[in-house]
């Protein structure tokens, strides 16, 4: 008989089978001897939890159920989780941690707030905790972030974290088609859920981010500690001054090492749309697709591309992260701890340095310049580049600043939509990529 012959499978429970977990079961299935080569061991799927077992014909019968929580409880050494959401989630992983059974996530909703608290659970019990697929689907990225770059310093994550926010802007950007139309299109297209909340929201962007700047900065940080922007408000106008300029608009989640003054330390992380230089790396990034961009000391810069949803793709993330877990079962030992040891606290966006491009439809006459140009200056905001053009009794006004604290910015487009000689604010937005 054979060394694997002999070692005993490693019994997997999974919760959720729908588009990521359907696809999960399938590769299990068909990679079956490959993965038992691979791991040391067979692999065995012991039981699926899922909502409504007599709507899934197609998976075996005897391995359904509805009790998750009692299937967790069974004689199983790993629990792969894809059912999405906080409770009854949260609390079902954390007793299957605190039993010292491993646990593979997805659910980015739940990491983003309670990662500390699943993590502290995994280590009490020796379990390990892995959630490759939590971010940007089938892009090995937290994994690099978490050991391969555990010996350099982090100084930057950004990227483009959600594909449903990233196809809607690409497609007003080729059509010159408003927000609301596009997004109908894509719902219609299936590139956008029937509730497209968290995604266009903003909701699932700051959940990555919480869960990449977490590991980038060794610092826990969650959900609300992310400033979050959606895409509602981006117009056609907005996309034709991006245009115009040469950029274009991307929702970003943008992750920083912030040094004061003083040399304090701390984070920043913010999602909200961005124009960026066409020439950007991340500006050819279009559809659904996702790219990160990671700075960091000696690696210098980084970039991963690759498909951040989709039911094979994210599975493809889970099964990597189900392997390593079985892997680290066989030798009796588990990967790497979280690392929170750096604690450093959260900048709130107000002091975060941004730059922003403003487009204004002023009237047409001696001193609205002086007049605009005294605005930033009273918030000593330093303008980069003033370009105006000529209409009837209008001219139309965009500049674009240099980099000052956020609240200084936003300060002073409010008062310049207060002065008279400013007919209408036309497009306001942070410009990232150029500095
Ligand atoms: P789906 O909605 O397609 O599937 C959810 C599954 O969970 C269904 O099988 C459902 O059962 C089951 N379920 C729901 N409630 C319960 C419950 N109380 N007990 C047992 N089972 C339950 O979700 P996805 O596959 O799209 O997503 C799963 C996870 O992966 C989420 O955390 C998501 O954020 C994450 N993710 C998804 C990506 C994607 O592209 N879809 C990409 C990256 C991450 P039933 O089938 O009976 O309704
Ligand atoms: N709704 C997400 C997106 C799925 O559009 O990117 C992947 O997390």
């Amino acid at each position: 008989m054979s060394d694997q012959g002999r070692v005993p499978p490693i019994k997997v429970a999974l919760l959720g089978c729908g588009t990521v977990g359907g696809e999960v079961v399938r590769l299990l299935t068909e990679q079956a001897d490959e993965l038992a080569a691979r791991v040391g061991a067979p692999i065995e799927l012991a039981g699926i939890a899922v909502r409504r077992p007599d709507k899934h014909p197609e998976l075996p019968q005897e391995l359904l159920t509805a009790d998750a929580a009692e299937l967790i409880d069974s004689d199983i050494d790993v629990v792969v989780e894809l059912i999405g959401g906080i409770e009854p989630v949260r609390s079902w992983l954390l007793s299957a941690l605190q039993k010292g059974k491993s646990v593979v996530t997805a659910n980015k909703a739940l990491l983003a707030e309670y990662s500390g608290e699943l993590a502290e659970a995994a280590d009490a019990s020796g379990a390990d905790l892995y959630f490759e697929a939590a971010v940007a689907g089938a892009i090995p990225l937290l994994r690099p972030l978490r050991e391969s770059m555990a010996g350099d310093r982090i100084t930057r994550v950004m990227g483009i974290v959600n594909g449903t926010t990233n196809y809607i802007l690409s497609a007003m950007d080729s059509t010159g088609a408003g927000y609301a139309e596009t997004l109908d299109e894509a719902s219609r297209l299936g590139y956008a859920e029937a509730d497209p909340t968290a995604d266009v929201d903003g909701y699932d962007a700051a959940s990555k981010a919480a869960i990449l700047a977490s590991l980038a900065f060794h610092t826990r940080v969650t959900a609300a500690d992310v400033y979050r922007e959606g895409i509602g408000g981006v117009s056609a106008s907005d996309i034709v001054a991006a245009r115009v300029l040469g950029r274009t608009v991307k929702l970003l989640s943008i992750c920083e090492r912030v040094i004061d003054e003083n040399g304090a330390e701390s984070v920043s992380a913010r999602v909200h749309p961005v124009m960026i230089p066409r020439s950007h790396q991340l500006a050819g990034v279009n559809g659904a697709f996702n790219a990160v961009y990671v700075e960091a000391d000696a690696a210098g810069e980084l970039m991963f591309y690759g498909q951040g949803a989709g039911g094979a793709p994210t599975a493809s993330a889970v099964l990597g992260d189900l392997v390593a877990v079985a892997r680290n079962r066989v030798v009796g030992g588990r990967g790497p701890r979280e690392s929170a040891h750096a604690a450093l606290p959260v900048s709130p966006m107000g002091r975060t340095l941004t730059r922003y491009h403003v487009s204004l439809d002023v009237a047409d006459r001696a001193g609205v310049l002086a007049q605009v140009a005294q605005a930033f200056a009273a918030h000593d905001v330093s303008i980069a580049a003033v370009r105006q053009r000529d209409r009837h009794s209008t001219a139309s006004l965009v500049i674009v600043t240099h980099l000052a604290p956020d609240a200084a910015l936003r300060a002073t487009v409010e008062e310049i939509g207060r002065l008279d000689v400013v007919r209408e604010v036309v497009s306001v937005m942070r410009v990232e990529g150029e500095d």
